[in-house]
């Protein structure tokens, strides 16, 4: 049993010294809590003494941490210092570390509290035990200049003239050598480890020539292959201009070395996470990311093995992402979830240790012929929300392996990974939403500019193919006469077997579609065409995934839009919705191209595949935030019904529509920290939010076709009186869709929870909004507002 914890605790909250006091002993600290509030008491407090534990709050009303450290620092330097804080920044933390703190704890983490204070205790009779050392050091330092003689303890001499070595006991005992044993001055030498021999060698010659003295910390091999570091000072007596003696000091420092190397390491990767959190913040892509996340790894842990795997729904398999190191030989063959070490973790979700990889039972063939002997480290899952996307592979090299703190530190960076992956992910559904739109609009020009259909598909399927992200795509057309559908149009086949292909009306997968007027999908490659052309094509083509959608303009079908793939597919929603929205406009194409005489292509058709791609996106977009979930469609539907009811037009309220959608598609430029963050933005913060209608007018402002939908993206956050943002602009000057919907926005925004804040009631939002009438808001729009709710 320890005796009683004694810690004196600067704070001015007195719930926290009762909750730290309850912390430390539900983790089995028991303790006793002094707690000071002003600078007075501290210096008092730190006088007098007497206790084992520093902790502070960082910002307090009238004295402030950072001093208190300094203070303490000068007085106890050796009794552990610990910020204790709500809200510590990484930069205070770090610049805290360097100001000599031992450590930082948050108080929502106050868990952290007991075993941050375990080590940092143990650090303490370390590093009292360091100081002992050195005392002794400097005391037998003393002794040795005062005497001119062999110190008692850790002293030793070289006689010149007969070459004779002479240890006293301590340094036959730090060599772990029999004191009967007598040395000889090479072999002395040869007790260090071979790297420092040289170094040891050019001392003494140095003493020899010209009496130079050397005081050197150097890695040595005991006599029972213990590899320790020693200090090793020596210096020469001349007698008559000439040396005649070297004698010196020697001592054992392995654990002074341990201690420091440790708090350098602490440092190190206190550092590390530091980096990387900045790092990944500013990446875009998880091109840019991931080399950043792994790179970054391997330095704090000072290796250079290591390697990022991340898994891959679609063919549901684990493939490398970065490798770096021995994990480079793996080339590019994937692993099944459950297979192997990667597989393994994946699967479970726990981290993987390995003694060596190289004789890993859970390794696969591959990994255990190609990791070099010895190396052994760690395999992590990398989580977003609930999945495991990835793992992180970190391997060290023989004789070293991953001390129980870094895994700590590498279980932080891999969750810090998860984190920016599913950002990025969102990020980059986003710029792919975008690529749709685009070609959804230029398959619409060729649509009107050629009547040229084969000109027309080609162009489509190339886009099929691109979005969709398909092998190989065609187009059959029906041919109402023999009943069969037949090849007009094809990508990405390497035979010649698809333009010779014709299906029966009921045959076959394209036969099925037409007949069902759905759409027929085979996932698994174990499903193969009956018809012996088709089956001669699967084969040769080596096909193993498939969907065929009917093209169905005005209630006829015109023929099947198909997608072959070469591996397993297992398409998501959204995906789907893509394919039926190009299947729409292929239809219509033909349509077009049949129907050469009416050329009046079908306005209101295009019209809805686009904004059903809109919709998708935007719901996508509330998808990021799930607390404003719903937020979008609730808001768009209030503003459309306000715009009709203030006289707006038909024809601007498709665009109403579309730009109250995507209102707040720039947040997806915002980073997670700001936009999920629970209390109030800072100024830099509040700087990065108040672009989020700059971003939108960026990402928007290409597609022509979105141009007329910009108003309320780009001027949702305006005000009436110019005091809103981006451009402060003011009055008439804001379009009346920006103006209509700023009401509707922060009605609805208002009235739900937000990370940042609870609902407000109804009352007192419809107070607010009063209030802002002519400040905020245009006055008409209230009025029409308030006439809705039947509160005016
Ligand atoms: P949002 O949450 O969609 O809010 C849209 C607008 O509704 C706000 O625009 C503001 O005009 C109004 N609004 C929302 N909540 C409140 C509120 O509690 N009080 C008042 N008086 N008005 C409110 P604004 O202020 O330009 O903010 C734009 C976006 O910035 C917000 O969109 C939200 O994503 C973010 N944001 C604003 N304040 C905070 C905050 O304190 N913390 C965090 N994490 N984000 C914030
Ligand atoms: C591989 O060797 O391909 C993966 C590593 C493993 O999990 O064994
Ligand atoms: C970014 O990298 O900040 C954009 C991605 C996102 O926040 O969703
Ligand atoms: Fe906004
Ligand atoms: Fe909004």
């Amino acid at each position: 049993m320890e005796t009683r914890l004694q810690i004196l605790y600067l704070d001015d909250e007195p719930n926290d010294a009762r909750q730290v006091r309850e912390t430390l002993a539900s983790a089995g600290v028991d303790c006793d809590v002094l707690r000071v509030e002003t600078r007075e008491q501290f210096g008092a407090a730190v006088a007098q003494g007497g206790f084992d534990l520093i902790l502070s709050d960082i910002a307090l009303s009238s004295f402030d941490g950072l001093s208190a450290l300094a203070l303490a620092r000068q007085d106890r330097p050796n009794v552990p210092f610990i910020f204790v804080s709500g809200a510590l920044g990484e930069e205070v933390a770090i610049e805290s570390l360097k100001n000599g703190a031992t450590d930082y704890v948050l108080k929502e983490k106050l868990a952290r509290l007991a075993p941050i204070t375990r080590r940092a205790l143990r650090e303490a009779a370390d590093q009292r035990e360091r100081t002992q050392a050195e005392d002794a050091l400097r005391r037998s330092h003393n002794l040795l200049n005062l005497t001119g003689q062999m110190a008692e303890v850790g002293g030793w001499e070289v006689d010149l003239d007969t070459q004779t070595l002479s240890w006293t006991d301590e340094v036959y005992r730090v060599h772990e050598v029999d004191p009967a044993t007598r040395p000889s001055v090479a072999e002395a030498i040869n007790f260090y480890a071979p790297e420092a021999r040289p170094v040891i060698t050019a001392a003494l010659q140095a003493a020899m020539d010209s009496g130079t003295p050397w005081d050197l910390e150097l890695p040595l091999i005991t006599a029972t292959g213990r590899p320790i570091w020693v200090r090793a000072q020596g210096a020469a007596e001349r007698r008559a201009g000439r040396v005649v003696r070297l004698h010196g000091v020697f001592q054992d420092i392995t654990k002074r070395r341990r201690a420091e190397e440790s708090l350098r390491q602490r440092l190190a990767e206190l550092e590390a996470l530091h980096t990387i959190s900045a790092a990944l913040r500013v990446a875009q892509t998880r091109d840019e990311a991931l080399p950043i996340l792994l790179d970054e790894t391997l330095a704090a842990l000072e290796t250079d093995a290591g390697a990022i795997w991340l898994y891959y729904g679609d063919s549901d398999e684990l493939r490398p992402a970065v490798e770096r190191g021995w994990f480079q030989q793996w080339g590019q063959t994937p692993m099944k979830p459950g297979e192997g070490i990667a597989g393994t973790v994946l699967a479970s979700g726990h981290v993987h240790h390995s003694a060596e990889f190289r004789s890993d039972p859970l390794a696969c063939a591959m990994t255990r012929a190609q990791a070099p002997a010895g190396w052994s480290g760690a395999c992590l899952p990398i989580r977003t929300d609930m999945t495991t996307v990835g793992v992180l592979y970190v391997s060290v090299p023989p004789m070293r392996h991953i001390a129980p703190q870094q895994l700590k530190l590498l279980e932080s960076l891999a969750e810090m990974g998860g984190a920016a992956l599913h950002r990025m992910r969102l990020h980059e559904e986003t710029v792919h939403h975008l690529e749709q739109l685009q070609a959804l609009h230029s398959i619409d020009r060729v649509i009107t500019a050629s009547m040229d259909l084969r000109m027309t598909l080609s162009v489509l399927l190339e886009h099929v193919q691109t979005q969709l992200r398909v092998d190989a795509t065609a187009v059959l057309l029906l041919n109402p006469h023999s009943k069969t559908l037949e090849y007009a149009s094809g990508r990405g086949f390497r035979t010649h077997y698809a333009q010779a292909v014709h299906v029966r009306v009921g045959e076959d997968f394209a036969g099925r579609a037409v007949v069902e007027r759905r759409m027929v999908h085979v996932t698994d490659a174990a499903t193969t065409p009956a018809d012996l052309h088709l089956a001669a094509m699967w084969q040769r083509e080596g096909l193993a995934a498939y969907f065929g959608v009917p093209l169905i303009a005005k209630g006829q079908v015109k023929g099947v839009l198909e997608v072959f793939h070469r591996t397993p597919l297992t398409p998501d929603p959204l995906w789907l919705d893509f394919l039926e929205t190009l299947a729409g406009q292929a239809a219509i194409a033909i349509d077009n191209a049949q129907l050469f005489e009416n050329l009046q292509r079908s306005n209101l058709n295009l019209s809805r595949a686009y904004d059903a791609t809109i919709e998708g996106w935007s719901r996508a977009l509330d998808l990021r935030d799930k607390e404003t979930e719903g937020h979008t469609q609730r808001v768009t539907t209030l503003t459309l019904r306000l715009a009709r009811s203030m006289g707006l037009s038909d024809g601007a309220l498709v665009h109403v529509q579309r730009g109250a959608l995507l209102h707040d598609i720039g947040k997806m430029g915002v980073p997670d920290s700001i936009l999920l963050k629970p209390g109030p933005l800072s100024e830099s913060e509040w700087a990065l939010m108040r672009r989020h209608p700059v971003y939108a007018h960026e990402m928007l402002a290409p597609i022509d076709y979105l141009q007329p939908a910009l108003d309320i993206p780009y001027c949702h956050h305006e005000k009436w009186d110019g005091t809103g943002y981006p451009r402060g602009i003011r009055g008439d000057q804001i379009p009346m869709p920006a103006r209509i919907f700023a009401v509707a926005d922060v009605w609805d925004a208002l009235r739900s929870d937000r990370p940042y804040r609870r609902a407000w009631p109804e009352a007192k939002v419809l107070a607010h909004i009063r209030a802002q009438t002519g400040q905020h808001f245009d006055p008409r729009v209230v009025e029409a507002f308030l006439a809705e709710h039947g509160t005016l």
